[in-house]
């Protein structure tokens, strides 16, 4: 499917014109649905019912294992830090494919979570298959009620984002992003030393509806920008800490449907070799946001620009340093630290969806790729 027009003339015929978009615009929407039922705002408590029978199991287990393929995995990434704060349980990430690959120890006291939008990713399914036989506490979070994963998971999320049909992942992203943050939550909810932070948490999370539906009205800007990119063969996306994952999903997006080589490079590792690719002529986004990374990813803008780089910056709004130094910037809403990586990553869902509509590509069935993955 082709669209035409802008992404505003699209939008005022309410009539999105492919479901790629539709589902990028209902993103405010499905992060309620997401919440809806399950987080009080008033006492601060947040009650996923699957997960009520076994909750004091995961207490008490050693290490907590995200496991998925592609953005689910990333939803893994995107949390992965804001899991061992609240938990302070170590956390590891596993793309299923390499998980499978190796002969992995897992131990009876690990509790392991099988990310999915579809429930069916044969990678995802076999690793959960292979943590069961070993004792694991397995849970599912998925998008799809009656799938595999949600049957053979001892207890499961349903993350509620409504049906997904673009073969590019976003809502669900999202919403995968927001019910692993209310695990988190319930899973601390009795430590005195994290009320502060989980009041923090709660806050963003109530405001995050208003702020995704800021970052979207920023789409006839981004999609100038795309103007701008869409002849281009390549793009580096950069960051670090809770926005590497912004990065990483990012770039997958531009492969995915623009067909553009694209690179989610850790900020962190620019001098160990990926700084080599900036010049004048490279296109580079960087994400920089005003919190504990924010002197290092200073830093690293510093190196891309003495290389001549003209990176475009996703930035806080009211950061005021990094918009007066004359970068190119898209500037979107503050949240809680641990939440911003939900208003990262959607300018550059946007960004993907435009350059891919400029490219001439169709946007809900990319080449050689298909919804559900369900052979190894
Ligand atoms: C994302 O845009 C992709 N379509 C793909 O990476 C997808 O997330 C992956 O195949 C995993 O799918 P799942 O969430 O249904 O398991």
């Amino acid at each position: 499917m082709i669209l035409e027009g802008t992404g505003s003339q699209l939008k005022t015929a309410g009539n999105l014109g492919s479901f790629m978009q539709k589902e990028i615009f209902e993103q405010p929407q499905s992060v309620v649905n997401t919440m809806k039922g399950r987080i009080n705002f008033d006492n601060l408590t947040v009650q996923l019912e699957g997960l009520k029978d076994h909750i004091k199991e995961i207490q008490r287990c050693r290490r907590l294992i995200l496991f998925g393929c592609g953005t689910s995995y990333h939803a893994g990434v995107a949390t992965r830090q804001i899991l061992e704060e609240l938990t302070e349980l170590p956390v590891l990430v596993e793309l299923a494919s390499d998980f499978l690959d190796r002969n992995t120890p897992v131990l009876r006291e690990d509790v392991c979570f099988f990310i999915s939008q579809s429930g069916e990713t044969a990678d995802t399914l076999l690793a959960l298959r292979y943590c069961k036989e070993r004792g694991t506490l397995t849970v599912g979070i998925t998008n799809t009620a009656g799938s595999s994963i949600t049957q053979e998971t001892d207890c499961c999320v349903d993350i509620n984002a409504g049906p997904e049909i673009g073969v590019a992942s976003t809502k669900a992203y999202t919403s995968q992003f927001v019910a692993l943050v209310m695990f988190a939550l319930m899973v601390c909810v009795d430590r005195k030393s994290m009320q502060e932070r989980r009041k923090q948490i709660m806050h963003g999370l109530k405001m995050l509806p208003d702020h995704i539906k800021e970052v979207l009205s920023l789409d006839d800007e981004i999609q100038k920008l795309a103007v701008e990119l869409y002849q281009q063969k390549s793009v580096l996306i950069m960051g670090r800490g809770y926005h590497y994952a912004s990065c990483l999903e990012g770039a997958l997006k531009f492969k995915e449907i623009t067909y553009m080589h694209s690179e989610g490079i850790l900020a962190g590792e620019l001098k160990h070799g990926p700084l080599a690719l900036v010049d004048k002529l490279m296109p580079v986004i960087m994400i920089i946001m005003r919190d504990h990374a924010y002197t290092k990813c200073q830093n690293a803008l510093q190196q891309v620009v003495a290389r001549q780089g003209r990176p475009v910056v996703i930035c806080d709004k009211e950061d005021t340093e990094t918009i007066n130094v004359g970068q190119r910037t898209i500037r979107v809403p503050h949240t809680v630290d641990c939440l911003q990586g939900i208003l990262s990553v959607i300018p550059l869902q946007l960004l993907a969806f435009h350059l891919a509509v400029l490219r001439g590509y169709d946007v809900d069935c990319p080449r050689n790729l298909v919804k559900s993955v369900t052979l190894e």
